[in-house]
């Protein structure tokens, strides 16, 4: 295992669509295995596999709903995800570890659910509320080359953001 380098907006990886994983083998594995320990290394709640550069359908998500767990055990590996239903809507700051120190007003649906494959090729369903469910948005997202930026409403001031810092730490996605 291994820390693989984020890469950052500007960087025209994180523009493009991803294509879907087909062979669920040895290469993913030492790849969600190195995307595991970046996240966790990162403090981040999600990471998209475009975001250490492979154009590849797999994301994480940290599931920090989940009381009793540790950061590990919260880890949500999902390949190729969709999101099959959400309801409900938050509005709030969003993050991307790849724009580092810069937030947005996002509005995003308070409940989603995701269809996704394991690392072993074995479909599952998973339901996320609150922050796993705009996470699970977030990172489906980077699957298309798409950034929160473009779906704010407006970026956080500078000083709102030192407000934020103040009152809590907040995640990065
Ligand atoms: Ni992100």
């Amino acid at each position: 295992m291994a820390l693989r380098y984020i890469v950052e907006v500007g960087d025209s990886v994180l523009e493009k669509r991803c294509r879907e994983v087909t062979d669920f083998n040895a290469r993913l594995h030492t790849l969600l295995d190195d995307m595991r320990d970046t996240l966790l290394d990162s403090g981040g709640v999600g990471l998209a596999a475009p975001q250490v550069g492979v154009l590849r359908r797999v994301v994480l998500v940290m599931d920090t709903n989940q009381e009793g767990l540790t950061d590990e055990e919260q880890i949500i590996e999902l390949i190729n995800p969709e999101i099959v239903s959400f309801s409900g809507q938050q509005t709030g700051a969003e993050g991307c570890l790849s724009n580092p120190g810069k937030y947005g007003v996002v509005t995003r649906p308070e409940v989603v659910t995701v269809k996704a494959f394991d690392r072993d090729g074995n479909p599952f369903e998973v339901t996320g509320t609150g922050l796993t469910a705009r996470c699970f948005c977030h990172e489906i997202d980077h699957l298309e080359g798409r950034m929160f930026m473009e779906l704010a409403e407006r970026m956080l001031t500078d000083e709102e953001l030192a407000q934020m810092y103040g009152e809590e730490e907040e995640s990065e996605e």
